[in-house]
């Protein structure tokens, strides 16, 4: 899987300039913390950032780094699959979610075998879209240079594509690398119609 640092990076600038004190935000895929603890830095401390991930060394070690910022207090960790986000936001918070963050593929550090299935991506992306406030922000990387990862990043752009541009405002961004296989971000805004 290509490291697609300038894409995190992208991201993270633009829902930097997105996010406000005391939002609520998701973390629908853990891994080792980074996107975690940047959401729970530009919360602050009235907001709140759920995460998930199937794994329990991505929950570890999203504890850690949130204990070591001091952060832990504005962070609900879930050990659940991404597909079942809704039963886990309390449904006061519904509608109410500004940000939320998806980086596809398989834990980095860790086993290589568990990655995004393109089956629950997609049920989680359309579960993501309803919690999201009316001007939320969802931003996803894709990798499709690995197996299961090309399928997976052609299905989201599929999912993309069939989103009513009355409601929604998409754009991808592409990794310097110009090749198929290079990781791509996609950035989905709520638009208030
Ligand atoms: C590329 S990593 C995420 C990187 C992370 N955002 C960070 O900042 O370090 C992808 C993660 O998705 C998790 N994952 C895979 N399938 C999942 C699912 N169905 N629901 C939730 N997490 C899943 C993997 O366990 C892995 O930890």
């Amino acid at each position: 899987m290509q490291k697609s640092t300038s894409l995190i990076t992208t991201a993270h600038e633009l829902l930097a300039k997105h996010l406000q004190p005391g939002d609520i935000a998701i973390d629908a895929t853990l891994g080792n913390g980074y996107d975690t603890l940047f959401l729970a830095q530009h919360v602050g401390p009235e907001g709140k950032v759920f995460g998930f991930d199937i794994q329990s060394a991505a929950l570890q070690s999203t504890q850690e780094k949130c204990q070591r910022a001091q952060l832990q207090e504005r962070v609900r960790l879930i050990q659940d699959n991404h597909a079942n986000m809704p039963q886990h936001i309390p449904d006061s918070l519904h509608g109410r979610i500004n940000a939320i963050m998806f980086n596809l593929g398989y834990l980095p550090g860790g086993d290589k075998t568990i990655i995004t299935q393109f089956d629950s991506t997609l049920i989680a992306l359309n579960a993501a879209i309803d919690l999201l406030s009316p001007t939320g922000m969802l931003t996803l990387v894709a990798y499709p240079g690995h197996q299961g990862g090309d399928q997976e990043t052609e299905q989201v752009t599929h999912w993309c594509e069939q989103l009513n541009t009355a409601h929604f405002k998409v754009k991808i961004y592409y990794s310097a690398i110009n090749k198929d296989s290079a990781p791509r971000l996609f950035v989905i805004n709520k638009i208030q119609s």
